[in-house]
């Protein structure tokens, strides 16, 4: 689990920010849920999945409760939804910390967070080309350009069914090479298609694929999509055997993978439609439809790309206090108070130390107190790019700097 410390923590509140724009101009809503739920919330996210079987944190508290720390975002929106009944389109976005007992390396680890976005509404494919659309703009607002949208349809009931049948029977023809595994192909057909293991990729790549067993129904709804994302101009790949971690998925299913990462962690979100969770959860049959993108991921694709690099440090004025006493505290909070971004030195500091570390800080101006400019009532104002100095008014110094402000670049 990581810690986020400044100055990397700045990129997280310019990556959430941004966000948190983009999803309200999409009309989407901040949903805050508690980091613990009852462990059967996430029972419904899949019990084949190793997400659910190995790698939930999960306790019982004092009260004999079971409980589990959030593992991901869909299944407590879902039961938020389920609890509060609000009228559809629902349409939520949220930040948060899911937490996952993975072998932690780079780009993975036991506590992530994750930006998301969940819509719950009508099956209309719309909605599914606006959430993919909100998550695309995000990774290009970002200025990431080696992102590839992925995208599958699962199907609905009756077409995996179909396809179930055929695919169980393949790994059957393969039970050899399964090995133990077989016995989870039984369990999970689907499970096995996004394996990564090398010594199956022959068999995966020959493996019959879903979109061969769509319904009519569902095929339209997924040639739907693509004519809007194709309207927009969001280029996709198809990919046949994008299935997704959990077992809620129905229907549409994508995934943005960066090229700029290790293989086996280049996923920087990924989502797709659950049509029936709300219903399994025991709600109004209400399909639904989200992502969540994984933040520590995006800031390393960042990284390799060479965008959103970790900020200089900055400031508009730095005090450099020769008085004492109480004087520099008072002129720092004014000029905060004032909206300016302010630092000082503590501990009473030499003045050519202080003056050291306002080059440090990258202030914009130094603020002298001196004890011959503070008798006139003026304070000595220092430019640090062009080192020109005046001395102003103590009681105009915020307007004058502002002023000065206002017309620099930053
Ligand atoms: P997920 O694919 O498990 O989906 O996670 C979404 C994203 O979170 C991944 O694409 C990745 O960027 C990031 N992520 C996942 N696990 C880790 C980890 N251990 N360390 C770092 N980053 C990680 C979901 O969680 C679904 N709830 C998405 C969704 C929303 N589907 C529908 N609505």
């Amino acid at each position: 689990m990581l810690d986020v410390l400044p100055p990397e923590s700045a990129r997280w509140i310019d990556v959430v920010t941004r966000f948190a724009e983009r999803a309200r101009r999409f009309g989407f809503g901040l949903l805050m849920t508690p980091i613990l739920e009852h462990y059967e919330v996430f029972q419904r996210v899949g019990e084949n999945t190793d997400v659910v079987r190995k790698e939930m944190y999960e306790f019982v508290d004092r009260g004999g409760r079971h409980l589990a720390l959030r593992p991901e975002g869909t299944a407590p929106v879902v039961r938020a939804f389920v609890q509060h009944r609000p009228p559809v389109p629902w349409k939520v976005w949220y930040v948060a910390p899911n937490f996952r007992a993975e072998q932690p390396q780079k780009g993975r680890y036991r506590q992530h967070w994750q930006l998301g976005a969940e819509v719950l509404g009508p099956p209309d494919p719309d909605i599914d080309v606006e959430t993919i659309a909100l998550a695309h703009g995000f990774y290009r607002d970002l200025g990431l350009k080696q992102v590839t949208l992925l995208i599958n349809s699962m199907g609905d009931d009756e077409s995996r069914a179909r396809y179930v049948d055929v695919l169980t029977a393949y790994w059957r023809e393969h039970a050899s090479l399964l090995g133990d595994e077989m016995a989870r192909a039984e369990a999970n057909p689907l499970r096995i298609l996004d394996s990564k293991r090398e010594d199956w990729q022959e068999m995966l790549e020959h493996a019959p694929q879903l979109g061969e067993y769509l319904t009519d129904e569902s095929r339209t709804h997924f040639e739907h999509v693509e004519a809007g994302l194709q309207a927009l101009g969001i280029d996709y790949d198809i990919a046949p055997r994008l299935v997704r971690g959990f077992d809620y998925y129905t229907s549409t299913v994508f995934e943005f993978t960066s090229n700029a990462l290790d293989a086996a962690q280049n996923a920087v979100g990924g989502g797709g439609r659950y049509d029936r969770l709300a219903a399994d959860m025991g709600g109004p049959p209400t399909p639904g439809m989200g992502f969540g993108i994984g933040i520590e991921r995006v800031l390393i694709a960042c990284d390799s790309e060479d965008v959103l690099p970790v900020p200089e440090p900055h400031c508009d004025v730095f005090v450099v206090d020769a008085v004492g006493g109480t004087e520099a505290t008072r002129l720092a909070y004014e000029l905060r108070e004032a909206g300016l971004t302010v630092e000082r030195a503590y501990g009473g500091r030499a003045v050519k130390k202080q003056w050291s570390a306002a080059d440090r800080s990258g202030a914009q101006y130094g603020v002298m107190l001196a004890p011959k400019e503070m008798e006139q009532g003026k304070v000595a104002v220092k430019d640090m790019r062009t080192g020109e100095q005046v001395d102003v008014p103590r009681d105009e110094v915020a307007a004058v700097i502002a002023t000065r402000l206002e017309g620099r670049p930053s």
